[in-house]
C-alpha cells in the first residue's frame, strides 16, 4: 500500500518526518546507519525497509495488547503512517541487564548480570548534551511533563517491557534494554510513540546482538543488515 505523500517537517538521524494533516504524519526510515551521536554514519540499502518492518510490527503488537500507540499502518516499504503528536523530550529507557550506560556509570556490576526488577531511566532527548540522565523531578521543574504523567510513562513502560520480553523470550530472544518515547494526543491522553527496531532495542539471540550494538562495536554495515534480516525471519516479517 503507498501512502499520500506530504510536507517534510523534520528531518532527525533516522527517520524524515511528513506532515499530511493536522494529525497525521509519515514517518519514514533511513537507508542510514548512525552511532556515536551521529559520529559514525553509514548509508546501509535496505535498512530503512528493516527498520521500518520492525516498528511496525512491535507497535501493532502492543496495540493489539491494549497499549496505545501512534501507530496506523505501514506502506510495505520505509514509511508508517503515525498520529501526530505533542511529544515529550525524554528518552525512556527500560532495562533489563546492565550494559551500555548503565554499566559507564555503574561500573560495580558485570555486563549483562540480570536486574533482580527492570530499572526505568530518564534521559533528556539532547544530543547536543549526549542525552544526560536526569530525574522525575528534573521533568517535573522544567514542566516537561506532570508526576501523574511520570507516573504513567513509567507503568506503560514496564507494561511494554513485559510484552515485549514475553514475545522475544516466545522465539528464544533476550531483549537487555530498549528506549522508549511518549506524546500526548489532542485529547491529553499519553501515546507510545516514535521507533521500535533493532536500532532503539538490545535483543539477544545465543549472546550474538540482533541490533545496533553491533555498528557501535565497530562492526560493518553488512554484518548489521545480515542481524536485522535475522531478526526479521525469527519473528516471521517476510519483506
Ligand atoms: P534521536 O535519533 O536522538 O531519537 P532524532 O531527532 O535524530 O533523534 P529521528 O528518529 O531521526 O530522531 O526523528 C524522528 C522525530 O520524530 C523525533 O524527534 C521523534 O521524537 C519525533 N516523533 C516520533 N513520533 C512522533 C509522533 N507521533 N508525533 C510527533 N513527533 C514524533
Ligand atoms: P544506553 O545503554 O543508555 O546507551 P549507549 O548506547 O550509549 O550504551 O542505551 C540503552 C538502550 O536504549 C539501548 O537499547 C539503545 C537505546 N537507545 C536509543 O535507542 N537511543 C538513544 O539515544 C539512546 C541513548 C539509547
Amino acid at each position: 500500500m503507498s501512502l499520500r505523500e506530504g510536507r517534510l517537517i523534520y528531518e532527525g538521524k533516522a527517520k524524515r518526518v511528513y506532515l499530511i494533516s493536522n494529525d497525521e504524519l509519515i514517518m519514514e526510515f533511513k537507508d542510514e546507519v548512525t552511532a556515536l551521536d551521529g559520529a559514525r554514519k553509514e548509508h546501509a540499502p535496505g535498512k530503512g525497509k528493516l527498520t521500518a518492518s520492525q516498528t511496525a510490527f512491535f507497535m501493532d503488537y502492543l496495540t493489539k495488547s491494549g497499549i496505545r500507540t501512534h501507530f496506523i499502518n505501514w506502506d510495505g516499504d520505509r514509511r508508517i503512517h503515525v498520529r501526530r503528536l505533542r511529544m515529550i523530550p525524554v528518552e525512556v529507557i527500560v532495562r533489563n541487564y546492565a550494559y551500555g550506560s548503565f554499566i559507564r556509570r555503574m561500573p560495580l556490576m558485570k555486563p549483562l548480570t540480570r536486574f533482580t526488577a527492570p530499572l526505568v531511566e530518564f534521559h533528556l532527548k539532547n544530543d547536543g548534551l549526549h542525552d544526560p540522565l536526569i530525574l522525575p523531578e528534573d521533568i517535573i521543574e522544567a514542566e516537561l511533563a506532570s508526576m501523574e504523567q511520570i507516573m504513567e510513562v513509567k507503568s506503560v513502560a514496564l507494561k511494554v517491557n513485559q510484552l515485549l520480553s514475553e514475545l522475544l523470550s516466545n522465539h528464544g530472544l533476550i531483549l537487555v534494554d530498549f528506549k522508549l518515547e511518549f506524546g500526548v494526543n489532542g485529547n491529553g491522553a499519553l501515546v507510545l510513540a516514535d521507533e521500535l527496531s533493532g536500532d532503539t532495542m538490545r535483543i539477544l539471540m545465543n549472546g550474538k546482538h540482533l541490533d545496533k550494538e553491533l555498528f557501535r562495536m565497530g562492526g560493518s554495515v553488512k554484518e548489521l543488515m545480515e542481524a536485522y534480516s535475522t531478526l526479521n525471519s525469527i519473528l516471521g516479517l517476510s519483506l
